[in-house]
């Protein structure tokens, strides 16, 4: 399903913000692309505008039950000057998939697709020329009826905004990220939003995260919700670990986000002949990979950072340090990933889309 969009240019384009200094999420382009629902029409009147507030009733129906999902996906300018997207159809249809959780209308994958791709043709001018720089493409799904009572609502907004992105921690070389391990908050229970990009998830993260930083940690690393016992994710990634030879990540299930990035180390590592497993991890059986010297590194992945190594895991009761910091198998995802990106590696799997 091909939705014509309609475009409509600002008048008063921004200034560029300094490539050197873009931080995350702070600056945003000049245009935004809507797409309207409505349970009786369907999807209707896709267009790029100026960027710019929303207009939205305050009954409306995000702002108070929060059904409210989002995406976030990467443009990058190669060393050869081409813009590509990294992993554009499979972030849609992750879209897709996770709408009906919330009750909300899946956008069609190749409709979203086609959307973004638009809005990028407007904005490419936007992405950022520097290394470890991007365009961050941030698709939100909001219910926008204006009602009260508790059921999904019928008339939803799909947006997209743009934002020029430097690294997500700010520098040029990773930054390896002390952990503290959450045993009493969770970020999602069985049978919950947890392997949903609903906002709701965020929102639940943010004390536990606060309180960490507040006693000099980056990040939490969550625990199941039920006993605290096996791993899920750190912060708002997925989690891998080296234990010997092996890399492992918690299996997905309901709680757990079936991150891009995720799926992209776990295709490399197979395709260099690791051996990969997708299991339940318990912090026991870490406390005595760590103990045994098993456990070499832990690092997170997602499209923000990338790869974001974990040089220390705290407890109530221990402080497990691992390696050296930024250890060689995180860091060399990290490059493979970066170079599929940068076009200056073979993008053997076909994750480019070139705008
Ligand atoms: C990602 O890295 O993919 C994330 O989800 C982080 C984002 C919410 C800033």
């Amino acid at each position: 399903m091909k939705l014509e969009v309609r475009i409509e240019r600002t008048s008063a384009p921004k200034a560029h913000p300094p490539e050197s200094d873009l931080g995350f999420g702070r600056h945003f382009t000049d245009h935004m692309l809507l797409v309207d629902f409505h349970e009786s029409q369907g999807w209707s009147d896709a267009r790029v505008l100026p960027y710019g507030p929303l207009a939205l009733d305050p009954a409306a129906a995000v702002l108070h039950y929060g059904q409210a999902m989002f995406e976030g996906i990467k443009a990058i300018r190669g060393d050869d000057g081409v813009v590509r997207v990294f992993r554009l159809e499979r972030h849609c249809q992750r879209m897709a998939s996770g709408a009906p959780r919330l009750c909300m209308p899946a956008p069609d994958p190749e409709m979203l697709a086609h959307c973004i791709t638009e809005l990028l043709k407007v904005e490419s001018d936007w992405v950022p020329r520097a290394r470890n720089t991007a365009l961050y493409i941030r698709p939100t799904l909001i219910a926008t009826e204006p009602f009260l009572g508790v059921r999904p609502a019928h008339q939803y907004l799909l947006y997209v905004i743009l934002s020029p992105v430097g690294s997500y921690y700010g520098g040029d070389t990773l930054k390896p990220v002390r952990i503290w391990v959450e045993t009493h908050q969770t970020r999602a229970a069985k049978g919950g939003l947890g392997a949903v990009k609903a906002g709701a998830n965020y929102a639940s993260s943010l004390q536990a995260a606060m309180r960490a930083k507040k006693d000099g940690y980056d990040q939490v690393l969550w625990l199941d919700g039920a006993k605290h016992e096996f791993l899920e994710e750190v912060g708002t990634m997925n989690l891998f670990l080296v234990l010997g030879d092996e890399l492992v990540t918690p299996a997905l299930g309901d709680t757990i986000l079936s991150g891009v990035t995720r799926d992209s180390i776990i295709t490399l590592a197979k395709a260099r002949g690791m051996t990969v497993t997708e299991r339940p991890l318990s912090l026991a059986e870490i406390v005595s990979a760590h103990e045994s010297g098993k456990l070499k590194e832990v690092f997170g992945s997602g499209t923000a950072a990338v790869v974001s190594p974990v040089s220390e895991l705290v407890t109530a009761d221990r402080r497990m340090i691992v390696g050296e910091g930024v250890g060689p198998i995180g860091q060399s995802f990290y490059d493979e990933l970066t170079g599929i990106q940068h076009g200056t590696r073979r993008d053997a799997h076909g994750w480019l889309t070139a705008i």
